[in-house]
């Protein structure tokens, strides 16, 4: 099946209602294989999928790098997104920095255009908020970008509702990329109706709770050794176990509807932003053939009111928190 689309802002664009997370195929979820990964990103171009989700900091530049030649011989088909903020070493590979400065930003695109091999990036995000730097500063800097014929359209990741509003005062703001899922609804507090109330549209990461609201793992133990999530406060000690059970009417619902559990996560995104009122283009990760199919197809699978009703109290008993540090997260600043 092909996907439904929805508006990217109000940029007139229309897009795949999914889109594809590329980050897990360079780095933080254990090993890759490069052939499935970029033969995945073939298929979901071929499912409607449009939108594709990287960033500088994936794979300290590997991850724009790896679907660089994909972006270019699919360039008119292809919804780049790309986003700066977080400052990596080669010699520290624990070290991050946030870093919003005019002056980074200008050097930042430039380096990601040269490591995509593009002219433009259709959809720049700042990924992270550097409160040392005024949000207006920023995002002027960035509209300088648009100006320059760097960028189409801006975007930012994990900021609240009050600082969506004061950056789509200096310019347009196309998309809102937070997490967002069964497990994380943080945002709806002020992040989703600010958007709703402002026409950007929302980019959910994480959908399916890095993998965790599918049942594929049930602890941190039971990944390998480097990945991120074994240090995730929602996936480690006891909270792992009690996280765990949370998951059963997921799998209720999946197995008494044929589908599976990753399929209804994605489903309660789309409706539940249907209740907020905003367009909403979630971008679960795979590097698999097989699960992109299967995420495509949840995208027109309708929960009826009493599985969004079994479904409901999910969040509120989840326990830890999505982040280890959650100061660079909206909800941190709300
Ligand atoms: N803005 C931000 O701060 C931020 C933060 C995190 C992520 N992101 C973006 O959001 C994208 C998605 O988030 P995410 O990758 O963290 O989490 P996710 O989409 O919730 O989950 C990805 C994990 O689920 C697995 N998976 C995917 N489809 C599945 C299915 N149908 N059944 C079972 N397992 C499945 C993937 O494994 P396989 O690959 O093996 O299929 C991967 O381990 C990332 O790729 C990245 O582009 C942005």
């Amino acid at each position: 099946m092909r996907l439904p689309t929805a508006p990217l802002g109000r940029s007139g664009r229309l897009i795949g209602t999914q889109g594809l997370g590329c980050m897990g195929m360079s780095e933080f979820y254990g090993p890759t294989d490069t052939a499935e990964a970029l033969a995945t990103l073939d298929a979901a171009l071929e499912a409607g999928v449009t939108l594709f989700d990287t960033a500088d900091v994936y794979g300290n530049g590997a991850n724009e790098e790896l679907i660089g030649p994909f972006v270019r011989a699919n360039r008119d088909r292809v919804v780049l997104a790309t986003k700066f903020a977080i400052e990596r070493r080669e010699d520290d590979p624990t070290y991050r920095a946030v870093n919003n400065r005019p002056a980074y930003i200008r050097t930042a695109v430039d380096a990601s255009l040269r490591r995509l091999g593009v002219d433009v990036i259709d959809l720049y995000y700042m990924h992270r908020r550097d409160p040392a730097v005024p949000l207006a500063e920023s995002v002027g800097a960035m509209a300088e970008l648009v100006q320059a014929g760097k960028v189409r359209e801006l975007g930012l990741s994990e900021v609240t509702g009050d600082e969506l509003r004061e950056a789509y005062a200096v310019h347009p703001i196309a998309a809102l990329q937070s997490e967002w899922s069964l497990f994380s609804r943080d945002v709806e507090r002020t992040a989703v109706p600010a958007a709703a109330e402002l026409g950007v549209t929302f980019v959910p990461y994480s959908p399916l709770g890095r993998g965790f609201l599918t049942g594929s793992f049930a602890a941190a133990e039971q990944l390998t050794e480097g990945d991120y999530r074994r240090n995730h406060p929602q996936f480690s000690g006891p909270n792992a176990a009690a996280n765990a059970a949370l998951i059963a009417p997921i799998q209720k619902i999946a197995a008494d509807r044929g589908v599976t559990a990753a399929q209804v996560a994605l489903a309660w995104v789309h409706q539940r932003a249907e209740v907020h009122g905003l367009a909403v283009v979630p971008i679960p990760g795979t590097r698999k053939r097989t699960r992109l199919a299967e995420n495509t197809a949840a995208a027109t699978l309708r929960l009826t009111a009493a599985e969004l009703a079994a479904l409901e109290p999910i969040a509120g008993q989840v326990t830890g928190t999505r982040y280890a540090d959650m100061s660079s997260t909206s909800a941190g600043r709300e």
